[in-house]
């Protein structure tokens, strides 16, 4: 018996990192997983990773017609995760308005349009997971427009925790801190992103980045503990309690 028998869970950004650990762990404890992205190629080998019949369905999630389509796919939705979208950092003065315009138009828009077309799928018991990150408290330089989008996916998951409670659906948001082995590509890092990533481990008091794993293991609390709701779930190796 796994604790999310009968449990229908839709991920957008479940191809990659994050989201594919929290689709492995959620698969693994029962549910049934359909996972979203933009490229095929990942979703298939995401699904065959993932295994337990799970599905992939091709989703720009900045794309509301798109969004609607998943959701349409399915017949019901018990636990909606939504950590389809990038990141973009640099300095306020280089970065062009259409890369914070970009990052808006799928990780803040994306994550807004999951739940409107989700919540009517929804009944009493439904969780929704919405994902931000620890910029949106933690103050940290060259990304001005991702800190701004973290705080308002916060915002955002404390409003809809209150508007949806009557209908006895939860709502809480993970905000991961420095997560490795993902598709943000710290992977073969040059001198300069090297030289920023040991600078973000510095900030931690455990001296090393998160991997998946740690935020699967937060987004299954999420979608198991009853009474956990309107939260803002740093999992960060204690960055943010400096
Ligand atoms: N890793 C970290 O240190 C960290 C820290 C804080 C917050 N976060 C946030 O956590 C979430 C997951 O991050 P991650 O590290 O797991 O990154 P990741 O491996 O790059 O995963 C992002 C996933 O989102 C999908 N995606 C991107 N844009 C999309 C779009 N428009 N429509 C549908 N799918 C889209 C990507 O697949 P396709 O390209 O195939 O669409 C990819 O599978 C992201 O929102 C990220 O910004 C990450």
């Amino acid at each position: 018996m796994g604790a999310l028998d009968g449990r229908l869970a839709v991920i957008t950004g479940g191809g990659t990192g994050i989201g594919l650990a929290i689709a492995e762990r959620y698969a693994n404890e029962g549910a049934e997983v359909v996972i979203a992205g933009r490229r095929k190629g990942r979703l298939d080998e995401a699904i065959s990773r993932i295994g337990h019949g799970a599905r992939g369905v091709v989703t720009d999630v900045g794309d509301e017609a798109q969004v609607q389509r998943l959701m349409d796919s399915v017949p019901r939705v018990d636990l909606l995760v939504t950590c389809a979208g990038g990141a973009v950092f640099g300095a306020v003065e280089t970065v062009p308005m259409s890369a914070w315009q970009g990052l808006f138009k799928d990780r803040f828009f994306g994550q807004l349009s999951a739940c409107r077309h989700a919540v009517p799928k929804m009944s009493a018991g439904g969780v929704i997971v919405l994902c931000s990150g620890i910029a949106g408290h933690a103050a940290l330089a060259n990304y001005a427009g991702g800190a701004a989008l973290c705080g308002g996916i916060n915002a955002m998951g404390r409003s809809l925790a209150i508007e949806l409670a009557p209908k006895g659906i939860r709502v809480n948001v993970l905000s991961p801190g420095l997560t490795r082995d993902t598709a943000i590509d710290w992977g073969t890092p040059t001198a300069e992103t090297r030289a920023l990533l040991d600078t973000l481990v510095n900030h931690v008091p455990m001296k090393r980045p998160g991997v998946p794993r740690d935020m699967a293991d937060a987004a299954f609390f999420l979608a198991t503990c009853a009474y956990a709701n309107g939260m803002v779930l740093d999992v960060d190796g204690g960055w943010t309690a400096v």
